[in-house]
């Protein structure tokens, strides 16, 4: 498996594979990854010829009060992790390789960026759009992988691609969660003890959603505020937003129909974690 840390290089390997028709499958990350990056690997291997991810902490989608600074960083762990899994390659660009001096570009997907995390994180899916797109046009692949477990980032991506005519399928795959239900993320590590505990509560939520649905409640209302009052009786746990919308355009329904995406944020101490499921088709 080879590091690409330069644009020029990993285009001229992309370029070499192409010429001698491999299908390039591509998982985009930000790093310290887990088995759910893992699981996206694995799937890209299944369906292409050659595998790339890459490993970029992208500035352009953190706020200026978030995590940027301490997000996690291992490089050495993700190659070897990376590589077990069977990817081919890994780009690695620095800052100011992927934000040049004078860079003015950004790509802005209206309306759906604005809704659940958007809402809270405003200029995150810009920051997400615009680096997906350029990674995009570095890798130049067939399949793209992404995970369900950020399932408003798959809904923009699928929008952003369909819009600018990108000949790039996008796969969503399911979300890979620890043994308890906890939903995998980079962002788990900050968890203290007692955070890693109460955040169970985030599942706990979305599986008494279902349940009720299951039994027959419609009423989205009454679905949002039974889940709220779940996850704020853990002492270290705060609701950002629960959400019950459209799976297509993301505005929220007052009736659960066949499908509908059930998304939250919460913040369990200092750590903003999300989790989702979909009701019907995806
Ligand atoms: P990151 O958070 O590193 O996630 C990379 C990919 O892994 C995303 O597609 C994400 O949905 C997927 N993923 C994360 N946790 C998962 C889990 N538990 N199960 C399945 N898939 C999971 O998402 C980003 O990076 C960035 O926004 C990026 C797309 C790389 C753009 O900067």
């Amino acid at each position: 498996m080879k590091v690409f840390r330069t644009i020029q290089g990993i285009k001229r390997h992309i370029d070499k594979k192409k010429a001698s028709k491999a299908s390039i499958g591509f998982v985009p990350t930000m790093g310290y990854i887990h088995k759910g990056h893992l699981s996206l690997i694995k799937a890209a291997r299944r369906q292409n010829d050659i595998v790339v991810m890459s490993i970029f902490v992208n500035p352009a989608q953190f706020g200026p009060k978030e995590d940027y600074m301490r997000y996690p960083r291992d490089l050495r762990r993700d190659e070897k992790l990376a590589k077990a899994e069977g990817a081919d390659a890994i780009f690695y660009p620095s800052v100011e390789m992927m934000y040049p001096r004078g860079y003015r570009t950004y790509v802005d997907v209206k309306d759906i960026t604005d809704k659940l995390c958007g809402e809270s994180r405003p200029g995150h899916f810009r920051g997400v759009a615009t680096v997906v797109a350029k990674l995009f046009n570095i890798v130049s692949p067939d399949r793209a992988y992404f995970g369900q477990k950020d399932a408003q980032q798959v809904i923009v991506i699928k929008r952003m691609v369909k819009d600018l005519n990108m000949d790039i399928h996008i796969m969503a795959m399911p979300t890979i969660r620890e043994r308890d239900g906890l939903a995998m993320s980079s962002r788990n590590v900050y968890l203290s003890k007692r955070e890693r505990q109460d955040a169970l509560v985030l599942h706990e939520s979305l599986d008494l959603a279902k349940d009720m649905i299951g039994s027959g409640v419609r009423d989205a209302k009454k679905v949002k505020s039974s889940m709220e009052k779940l996850i704020n009786s853990k002492e270290t746990a705060r609701v950002d937003y629960i959400s019950i919308s459209d799976i297509t355009d993301l505005r929220e329904v007052r009736s659960v129909g066949k499908d509908a995406l059930i998304a939250l944020a919460a913040r369990i101490g200092k750590t903003r974690l999300i989790d989702n499921i979909v009701i019907g088709k995806w």
